[in-house]
């Protein structure tokens, strides 16, 4: 797993590996943050994790490549980006094509990149939300696996809507690396197929039966 932060979406993998009949577990965290605080919250969930600083002498690729060399380490069955901020090389997403998750906060296609909260306030969006997709080589454009979905309220600001939205991303983000490690989810053909069948749009998340 792969994280810059403060890995709250790392936590609740974690625990949900935990949990009896879990398809996975989480072989190592790397961060390319020496200080993130998630560091620390996966050594009390004890789960090995570490540093790779970023050499600001080396250019994107030499770094991804050290990454590799350490995820190769582990031979991962899937790579998890759980709040990693670093574009990824397009050499490293074809070394795992098809084997790279993320959770992107905004209910994609909308709002791709940063500030995605402060987007859907913007647009005065009605709803919100997040998605797991499949990691390629443009940025939070691979296929979209699974969307929870928030109403915006009036009150809301930035802090409040993330609040909600993070809340939904702990519960799709463990769900959907469950459905891959149980050969539920696979990427073919630029789609992602569940249980065998191409998705032409993302699942909804049903909190009402979560796990279809
Ligand atoms: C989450 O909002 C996730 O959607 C985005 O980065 C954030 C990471 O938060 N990719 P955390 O570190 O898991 O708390």
């Amino acid at each position: 797993m792969l994280i810059s932060g403060r890995g709250s979406n790392m936590r609740a993998l974690v625990e949900r590996s935990r949990v009896p009949g879990a398809a996975y577990r989480i072989a190592l965290v790397l961060s390319d943050q020496p200080a993130a605080a998630g560091l620390d919250v996966a050594a009390g969930l004890g789960v090995p994790a570490r540093a790779l600083p970023v050499d600001p002498a080396a250019d994107r690729v030499s770094f991804d490549r050290r990454l590799s060399a350490a995820i190769d380490d582990c031979a991962p069955a899937l790579i998890v980006l759980a709040g990693y901020m670093r574009i990824l090389s397009a050499e490293f997403v074809d070394r795992y094509a098809g084997r790279i998750l993320n959770i992107h906060p905004s209910l994609l296609p909308k709002y791709p990149g940063l500030h995605t909260h402060r987007k859907a306030l913007a647009a005065r969006d009605a709803a919100h939300g997040a998605t797991v997709h499949f990691v390629t080589a443009e940025l939070d454009r691979g296929a979209p696996v699974i969307q929870a979905r928030v109403d915006v309220v009036p009150r809301d600001d930035e802090a409040t809507l993330a609040a909600r939205v993070q809340a939904l991303e702990h519960a799709i983000f463990p769900l959907a690396v469950n459905w891959y490690c149980r050969g539920r989810l696979r990427y073919r053909d630029g789609r992602a197929w569940l249980d065998g069948t191409a998705l032409t749009a993302p699942v909804l998340y049903d909190a009402g039966n979560p796990d279809p």
